[in-house]
C-alpha cells in the first residue's frame, strides 16, 4: 500500500504500512491546522497501535507524510496505567550521552535489535490545540518513553531503526528484510523502496 495522503487529508481508516513502503522514507511535512480531522485522526492512530500491540506510531507508518506520532508507553508491561500522548511537530534538543536500547518497529514485524540513542535530551512538541510543551526525558534514570519518542520522531525524517544497525547486525536481520519485501511486491506489484547497503 503506498498511499500518500494530500496535505490536509487524513484516512477514515488508517492501516499500517509496512517496510518497504516508500512513504516510510519520505519527510514528513509539519501540521499547520490544528483542527477536528487533526484530533480524529490521532484518535484512530491509537486504535491503529492498540490493535498493533505497539507503544508508539508514527503518521507515516499509516501512509500520512505529516510531523504527527502517538506514544502509550506504559503498554510495554501489563497492569501499568495507560498513558496514550500525541506529539505533533515534535523536536529534540541538548541530547547528551548515549545509551543502547533493543528495539522493534510494528513497520518491521519479526526484526529486533539493539540501537544506539541520546540518553538524556529535551523534546518540544506541540499538542492538538497547537499549543507548544516541553520536556526533559532522562533514559539512564528509567524513563522508556525517552526511547519510543526518538524512534518515532526518526520515522517523521525518513529514518527507520533499522538504518542505525551496523553492517553486522544488518546482516542478522538480512533474511527477515528481504522475506518483507518480497510480502510487499506480492501485495502491491511493486518493488517500495528497499535497504540497499
Ligand atoms: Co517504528
Amino acid at each position: 500500500m503506498d498511499k500518500t495522503a494530500s496535505p490536509a487529508e487524513y484516512p477514515d481508516q488508517p492501516a499500517l504500512v509496512r517496510y518497504p513502503a516508500p512513504v516510510l522514507r519520505r519527510p514528513a511535512a509539519a501540521v499547520t491546522l490544528f483542527d477536528a480531522q487533526l484530533a480524529a485522526f490521532c484518535q484512530r492512530m491509537f486504535a491503529v497501535m492498540e490493535d498493533e500491540r505497539g507503544v508508539g506510531l508514527a503518521a507515516p507508518q499509516v501512509g500520512v507524510s505529516r510531523r504527527i506520532f502517538v506514544t502509550d508507553h506504559a503498554r510495554r508491561k501489563d497492569g501499568e496505567e495507560p498513558c496514550p500522548r500525541v506529539w505533533i511537530n515534535p523536536r529534540i534538543v541538548s541530547p547528551e550521552g548515549t545509551t543502547v536500547y533493543e528495539e522493534g518497529c510494528l513497520s518491521f514485524p519479526g526484526i529486533y535489535a539493539k540501537v544506539k540513542r541520546h540518553d538524556r535530551f529535551t523534546i518540544h512538541w506541540q499538542d492538538l490545540a497547537g499549543a507548544e510543551h516541553s520536556e526533559n526525558l532522562d533514559v539512564g534514570a528509567g524513563q522508556f518513553l525517552g526511547i519510543v519518542v526518538q524512534h518515532e520522531l526518526d520515522h517523521l525524517d525518513g529514518t527507520v531503526f533499522v538504518d542505525h544497525l551496523t553492517a553486522v547486525q544488518l546482516g542478522l536481520v538480512r533474511k527477515r528484510l528481504k522475506e518483507l519485501e518480497k510480502t510487499y511486491r506480492e501485495e502491491t506489484g511493486k518493488a517500495g523502496s528497499p535497504i540497499r547497503r
